[in-house]
């Protein structure tokens, strides 16, 4: 990788000097698609010998997980604890997307006659990726505009309900506010507990809130305030039985959980593959389950919306960003490169590390579940007595460490909020143990 200009470019590290910016223009080559391919190639034959050496290795922290560190381009020390809002891009997606953006420069033909094809095996990949046929995946640039296509693109009547749980985001919450304003549709919040206690508890919460005129249950996969991974299989099969569609809110999902959306039922599905995925802020995925995209009317429409025989119809954008489309290719190869089912297994294993060491500090209250069914990279907790504003002041300037506050006090959600990635190690979250140990002393 030595030489390629690619591959040293850290912006964030110091001032870019105008000797930078020669250094790197001299090089351009570098970001042409072979030279990209060639430095990429180069990262995967060392992840490659990675999962050779260590295939069994998710815990505790070692060489596997040090060296894949080392793939992402963090400035020094920068301990990044915080996937919820916008996670990084892996070293390939950050020169894939380079490539892209220079290929637009040097010969906008060639990109722009590519770009159709090119979109299409992204959109199969994503496919394979989460579960689901190429014909159920729409490329969106973010889970709001997937959550508002399918608001807004449903038939409903004046009086018709919509059923939410009382801790989705505000993402989510508005599509549905925003019909109900300008269709006379009814919004109506179920409660779930923090955390809840079971599958059961929840479905049980959603299915007796259920009247003749539910149509719709919209429920975050991956709850953002507290954590809690949202039972969708048991619930939209328990919707199914009402003749209710399940719309679920994965904002967290894509890089963080193993997905099976065809088995899990589902009826919509939206994500943000920036979270933790590795994507480039910008892209998004909705899935619209072939069975139900009848029922759903294109929000956006240009040539195509009434022709185009599966998902590709709620896509008719006219141009937009594709680099950023095929640098979530790049973030899916990435991703089957380390392992999915390792990488999953790596964050919950850290989530659990976390879990226990807050549980064992008096005065402590974790809002997420301890069950491993209902919870994952993201993990809730609040300290008797200290702002949570104080611990993520306090990590950020002992440990170069980023959390979160989230949450609000009425709603017994306030609290701190950690991501536990693979570039996290053990040693990381202890400092987060003995951090809030320090502050609440
Ligand atoms: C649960 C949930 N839904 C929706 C969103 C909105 O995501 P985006 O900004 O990618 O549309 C977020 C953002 O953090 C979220 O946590």
């Amino acid at each position: 990788m030595s030489g390629n200009p690619l591959s040293s470019f850290r912006p964030h590290q110091r001032a870019f000097s105008r000797r930078d910016f020669l250094r790197l223009g001299a090089g351009t080559a570098a970001f042409s698609l072979a030279g990209v391919e060639a430095l990429n190639a180069s990262v995967y034959e060392s992840v490659d010998r990675l999962c050779r050496e260590w295939p069994d290795q998710d815990s505790p922290d070692g060489v596997f997980w040090e060296a894949l560190r080392e793939h992402y381009l963090f400035e020094d020390g920068l301990v990044m604890m915080n996937n919820g809002t916008v996670g990084p891009m892996p070293e390939p997606v950050f020169n894939t997307l380079m490539s892209f953006f220079h290929l637009q420069c040097t010969a906008p033909c060639e990109f722009y006659n590519t770009f159709g094809t090119r979109r299409e095996e992204v959109r199969a990949k994503v496919a394979r990726f989460v579960g689901a046929d190429p014909g159920e995946i729409v490329l969106t640039r973010n889970t709001t505009e997937g959550l508002n296509f399918v608001a807004n693109g449903l038939d409903l009547e004046p009086g018709d309900e919509v059923l939410m749980s009382d801790q989705e985001h505000p993402g989510g919450i508005n599509p549905w506010r925003l019909k109900a304003a300008r269709y006379g549709i009814t919004v109506r919040e179920v409660p779930i507990g923090v955390p809840p206690r079971s599958v059961d508890e929840i479905v049980d919460a959603f299915e007796s809130a259920i009247t003749p005129k539910t149509k719709v249950i919209m429920v975050s996969q991956t709850v953002y305030i507290t954590g809690l991974i949202a039972p969708v299989k048991e619930l939209a099969e328990m919707a199914h039985r009402h003749g209710v569609l399940l719309l679920a809110d994965s904002a967290h999902g894509p890089g963080m959980l193993k997905l099976n959306l065809r088995d899990s039922g589902v009826d919509f599905w939206a994500g943000s593959p920036y979270k933790w995925m590795g994507a480039p802020c910008g892209a998004g995925i909705l899935y619209v389950r072939r069975e139900v995209q009848d029922r759903l009317w294109p929000t956006i429409a240009s040539s195509g919306w009434d022709t185009a025989q599966d998902a590709r119809r709620f896509e008719t954008m006219g141009q937009r960003a594709d680099p950023l489309i095929f640098a979530l290719g790049e973030a899916v190869d990435f991703q089957a490169r380390v392992g999915r089912e390792r990488i999953q297994r790596r964050i919950q294993t850290l989530a659990t590390h976390l879990k226990e060491g807050l549980t064992e500090i008096p005065g402590v209250r974790v809002h997420t579940s301890m069950d491993p069914y209902l919870s994952s990279g993201l993990t809730a907790f609040s300290a008797e007595g200290v702002d949570p504003e104080v611990v993520e002041n306090y990590l950020r300037e002992r440990y170069n460490l980023e959390v979160r506050t989230i949450g609000n006090e009425e709603r017994g959600t306030r609290g701190v909020r950690v991501s536990t990635h693979v570039f996290v190690f053990q040693e990381h979250v202890d400092m987060v143990l003995e951090g809030l140990r320090a502050v609440m002393a």
